[in-house]
């Protein structure tokens, strides 16, 4: 069934047939902690940095934090299991990982499988296409901090210079076009190795750097404000927009949703388990974000921010830190250097997907790699434009207040957040809760204690499902209400 891509990968670990392109230096991982590495590079990025603290800010702070960290666990870490384990035993893209094993258990076509499939990677290019936008900015900001410092960043400052930036769209594109162009001579490159041990030293390096800039955000920022504006919650704030807003945020920390982790899941070798693996990348991830948190509220409070400042927020906020810490200006430069990269390791993991389907269906890693690069570049448009010449353009604005203001940047992450990963998320869950028969759920998890696979099998099967079911069906009634 899947020895169309039989490989004579000269790896040692697993034992099936694997697809395998010269070009790309190697399919597979060489071991279990290779997939680990690369896999937290496409979950720690922008989400943890950029994202997690705008939202938390926005959705009140600590209620959201706990909501978020509840749904990663019991939520998004099975369906990010549930994703791996179905890409391994496919080894094939998504769309195809899908099909073939909906054919194998249900006796007809798989197609509408395939189309789901589809509609994952295309979403991953939407994903992708703000993504780079902001992805920009980040280069844009270490350059500023090369040529001229962050010195002059006080608050006001601050402001200004995001407004500017984002008031420029050729400055915009340029980044955004920058930023995409990096991503495809790496993926073109097939480096696999490259990026495998690239992210051996950047991610302790970026852990430092994160650990460093909490320690000054506490001692010098408004910690004990911060502390519990970030971890005491104020239960009369739980609403069914702040849960499902911390929802969504659970799957785009982890990058599941649209079935992309798939790709990851078809590399990791066959022995490894699953569990352990995708438990290290939850955990690493959440730390980010949470380091992430408690880097920018102390100074946002200390400094007179607005917490609900929206996607600028750490943008307004990095630079004011920066600017008031000795060696400042070296420290912000090889900060936002960083996340730039992280940002990398994750686009990556957006365009292999799409690539690797293409590859599967005879088009050249190459070409593949222009039309996912291209089609994202040019959905980004939207983005680039939300910041100027669309920013009155409210195409939400039906569905009530709580969106009125939204631009059509910030309504494509909200119709992600809200409605495109947690309808993903649900049918990822009923592929392996209810498709998958048991006995191929079990052989995928062999290398873990037999309740592991019990109590996934319970999380696809049931809680997933009806938390994810009954918040999206709260919000949209809510929506529509409203
Ligand atoms: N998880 C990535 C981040 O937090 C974003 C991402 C989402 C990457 C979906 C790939 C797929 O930055």
């Amino acid at each position: 069934m899947n020895n169309d891509h039989v490989s004579t990968d000269e790896t040692p670990s697993g034992n099936g047939p694997y697809r395998h392109d010269e070009s790309d230096g190697g399919h597979r991982f060489s071991s279990r902690f290779a997939f680990v590495l690369v896999a937290i590079g496409a979950a720690v990025g922008l989400g943890n940095v950029w994202k997690f603290p705008y939202l938390a800010g926005e959705n009140g702070g600590a209620l959201f934090v706990l909501l978020y960290l509840v749904f990663l666990v019991a939520i998004a870490l099975p369906i990010l299991i549930a994703e791996v384990l179905i890409g391994r035993r496919g080894h094939v893209s998504p769309p195809h990982a899908l099909m073939r094993q909906a054919a194998e258990f249900t006796g007809r076509t798989g197609r509408g499988w395939y189309v789901i499939g589809i509609a994952g990677l295309f979403f991953g290019l939407v994903i992708m296409s703000f993504y780079s936008v902001v992805s920009g900015w980040t280069f844009d900001y270490m350059w500023t901090g090369v040529t001229q410092g962050f010195g002059a960043f006080d608050p006001d400052h601050s402001r200004g210079h995001l407004a500017a930036l984002q008031a420029s769209v050729p400055r915009l594109l340029a980044m955004q076009g920058l930023f995409i162009l990096l991503t495809v001579t790496i993926v073109a490159l097939g480096v696999r190795r490259g990026i495998e041990a690239a992210m051996r030293w950047m991610m302790p390096v970026m852990g430092v750097l994160m650990i460093g800039l909490v320690a000054y955000a506490l001692i010098t920022g408004a910690s004990g404000r911060a502390l519990s504006y970030l971890f005491s919650p104020d239960w009369s704030k739980l609403t069914v927009p702040v849960a499902a807003a911390a929802l969504g945020q659970a799957f785009f920390t982890l990058s599941v949703g649209l079935g992309g982790m798939m790709t990851y899941g078809a590399y990791l070798p066959d022995r490894a388990s699953i569990v352990r693996a995708c438990t290290t990348v939850a955990l690493t991830d959440t730390m980010v974000a949470l380091l992430a948190g408690l880097a920018i509220f102390p100074i946002v409070f200390a400094e007179g921010l607005d917490p609900a400042g929206g996607p600028g927020l750490i943008f307004v906020t990095l630079p004011v830190a920066f600017a008031g810490m000795p060696g400042g200006d070296l420290f912000g430069v090889t900060f936002f250097a960083f996340l730039f990269l992280a940002a990398i390791t994750s686009a990556i993991a957006l365009y292999e997907p799409v690539i690797a389907w293409l590859e599967e269906r005879g088009i050249r890693r190459l070409h593949g790699t222009l039309i996912a690069a291209g089609s994202s570049w040019l959905l980004g448009i939207v983005t680039v434009l939300s910041f100027n010449f669309w920013k009155d353009i409210h195409p939400l604005a039906w569905a009530g207040e709580r969106f009125a203001a939204a631009t059509p940047f910030m309504a494509i992450t909200l119709g992600l957040d809200n409605l495109v990963l947690p309808v993903g998320a649900l049918l990822i869950a009923w592929f392996a809760g209810r498709l998958l028969p048991e006995p191929a759920v079990v052989e995928q998890l062999s290398a873990d204690p037999r309740r592991v696979a019990r109590l996934f099998r319970l999380a696809v099967r049931w809680w997933a499902p009806i938390g994810i079911g009954a918040l999206l069906v709260f919000n949209l009634t809510g929506i529509t209400a409203g």
